[in-house]
């Protein structure tokens, strides 16, 4: 294992998140067949909803301590999620063939295109100044963990919150992946 990999973190596995739901969405574009774009758009959706919720355990609270906007960025990252979810709820909803769905991924599309933006190019650089970098790479292995229990759905309605996601998240992510498993439903 080469030092870099030991050093990962948390800004590197987000990043990769970014990385790997903006080429799924570039698959599902090019895909005909339905069946593979309903497994890749759940695998898709699945991967998104739990990065979402990991940052929300553990990134809104390291910006919220460290950076001097940090409580407005937080906002601002929460509205995002939350048009993230209407959006994905549209695309688990749609038949694949259908306009709706197109017209929902080109959707997705645009909203994940504006939070990678706005995280890389502000949040993510500022986070790598402020926060110590053994808080960094402590944090990867949190995200690591959260994005194992996180639920595999979104539910809009849900509150955005460390709390929430702590206290009752474990039990939604259980019967999301117990629904998924009962309707073979693809999420990785
Ligand atoms: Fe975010
Ligand atoms: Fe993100």
């Amino acid at each position: 294992m080469t030092d870099s990999q030991i050093r990962r973190d948390v800004i590197d596995v987000l990043v990769d998140d970014h990385r790997d739901v903006t080429a799924l969405i570039g698959e599902i574009k090019v895909v005909a067949d339905p069946m593979i774009r309903r497994d890749l758009t759940d695998t898709a959706i699945s991967e998104l909803v739990r990065h979402a919720v990991a940052e929300e355990m553990y990134v809104y609270p390291a910006m919220r301590k460290y950076l001097a906007d940090g409580e407005k960025a937080v906002e601002h990252d929460i509205e995002e999620h939350k048009e993230l979810e209407r959006t994905m709820k549209r695309l688990e909803a749609a038949d694949v063939s259908g306009r709706e769905f197109d017209d929902a991924l080109r959707q997705l599309e645009t909203l994940l295109a504006d939070h990678v933006q706005d995280e890389e190019a502000e949040q993510f650089p500022e986070l790598r100044r402020a926060v110590p970098q053994e808080e960094l790479v402590e944090l990867a292995g949190k995200v690591e963990t959260a994005k194992k229990l996180a639920p595999t759905r979104p539910h809009p309605g849900a509150p955005n919150s460390e709390l929430f996601h702590k206290l009752v998240g474990p039990g939604v992510g259980l019967v999301d992946r117990l629904r998924d498993k009962l309707s073979g439903r693809a999420t990785r």
